[in-house]
């Protein structure tokens, strides 16, 4: 059976600051896909992460479909109304256009999407993240698929031992969509070049060369490319299948236990661990640290299992405890060095204007 599953999220409004959009705005969300959903999605669940929530649908129409674009934008326009009537803070941010087109991509909301034949069990990963940007799951990815140091199953499982074909966008690019294929394991030294820069390349897809089956899709919107501004981070969503000839669960998650740093943080001009945490969870030191959710499911004939929350386990307790230390040490430097992004990354124009008007106080000595 042929199953198509989008997730599309939008941060459009949140209690408190940047940081969670409170029970009644999910339910407003909720309500509405519940409502309108009839006859178009097979089966939907909404979660927060952050101050952003995502909504997964499971239908049959094919990625890129604009009745299941409109459904999302739709319901993130119903809950826009009521964060501003609440007085929610930030309300309608991702919506950075008044009207829908035909596909939220370019209007603010992040979307990844896959369609494949559903195995006769079909899982798969469902991870959202906040406070960064789509790179932050460039290195994940390498390892969980080309590194055989994370993922035994490279070398295990005859199923996987073709390796993987990545596709990677070049994100600074912006008049349209330019990508590179990179088949691993024979090119991992050009992916690894490419991929060390997560602010100008990203993974979008990954493939199973054993089938050219679809394998890990990846949302790669750059708000500030749309928006010309600042209007906050691009906080990714990303769907990855699993078993079989994919990595097992346990392989693509392990990687996050590093609690690697990403872009992103404070005003989305830091660096940051990315910290594990479970669904729904909200964000607090120093607006961040950034944070990953991820949801494991089965998928059968279109409908979806309940969810499995995949960091909410003992062992990412340590690895919490890790990545705070690591947050905490890294703003020990505050402005300095490395610990905020370069330039072309900062996400506030107002340094720039600033920096315009310093400029003016240096001359040169003769
Ligand atoms: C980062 C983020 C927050 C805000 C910060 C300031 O993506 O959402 O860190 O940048 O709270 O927010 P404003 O500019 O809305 O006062
Ligand atoms: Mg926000
Ligand atoms: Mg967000």
């Amino acid at each position: 059976m042929r199953t198509t599953l989008s997730v599309i999220k939008a941060d459009i409004g949140s209690i408190g600051g940047h940081i969670k959009p409170g029970e009644r705005l999910m339910s407003c969300v909720r309500g509405y896909i519940e409502e309108k959903s009839a006859g178009l999605v097979r089966d939907f669940r909404t979660s927060s992460t952050g101050d952003d929530i995502a909504i997964l649908m499971s239908h049959a129409r094919g990625t890129g479909d604009p009745e299941i674009h409109k459904l999302a934008w739709d319901a993130f326009k119903a809950g826009t109304e009521l964060a501003k009537d609440t007085g929610l803070y930030g309300a309608g941010q991702d919506l950075l256009k008044d009207s829908f087109s035909g596909n939220v991509k370019g209007l603010g909301p992040a979307v990844a999407e896959m369609e494949f034949d559903e195995r006769p069990n079909e899982p798969f990963l469902f991870f959202a993240a906040d406070k960064t940007d789509p790179g932050a799951y460039n290195l994940p990815l390498y390892l969980a698929f080309a590194d055989p140091m994370c993922c035994s199953g490279l070398i295990l499982s005859p199923k996987m031992a073709k390796g993987f074909r990545y596709d990677v966008m070049d994100v600074a690019y912006t008049k349209g969509d330019r990508v590179a294929s990179l088949d691993a394991p024979e090119r991992i030294y050009d992916l690894a070049a490419l991929l060390r820069d997560n602010e100008r390349f990203v993974v979008e897809r990954i493939f199973a060369r054993s089938s050219g089956e679809i394998a890990a899709s990846v949302s790669t919107s750059r708000l500030h490319n749309i928006a010309g501004k600042y209007t906050g981070k691009d906080d990714p969503v990303m769907l990855v299948r699993v078993q079989g000839e994919f990595p097992a669960t346990g392989e693509v998650l392990a990687p996050f236990a590093k609690g690697h740093f990403v872009a992103g943080f404070m005003r989305g001009s830091h660096v940051g661990p990315l910290m594990p945490v479970t669904q729904n969870e909200a964000i607090s030191y120093f607006d961040g640290p950034p944070v990953v959710s991820c949801a494991a499911y089965c998928v059968h004939e279109g409908k979806l299992t309940e969810a499995a929350d995949a960091f909410d386990h003992p062992f990412w307790d340590h690895v919490r405890d890790n990545v705070s230390r690591k947050a905490i040490e890294i703003r020990e430097q505050g402005f300095s060095g490395p610990a905020m992004l370069g330039y072309s990354e900062l996400e506030y124009g107002g340094i720039v204007e600033k920096l315009k008007e310093i400029d003016a106080l240096f001359k040169v000595r003769t």
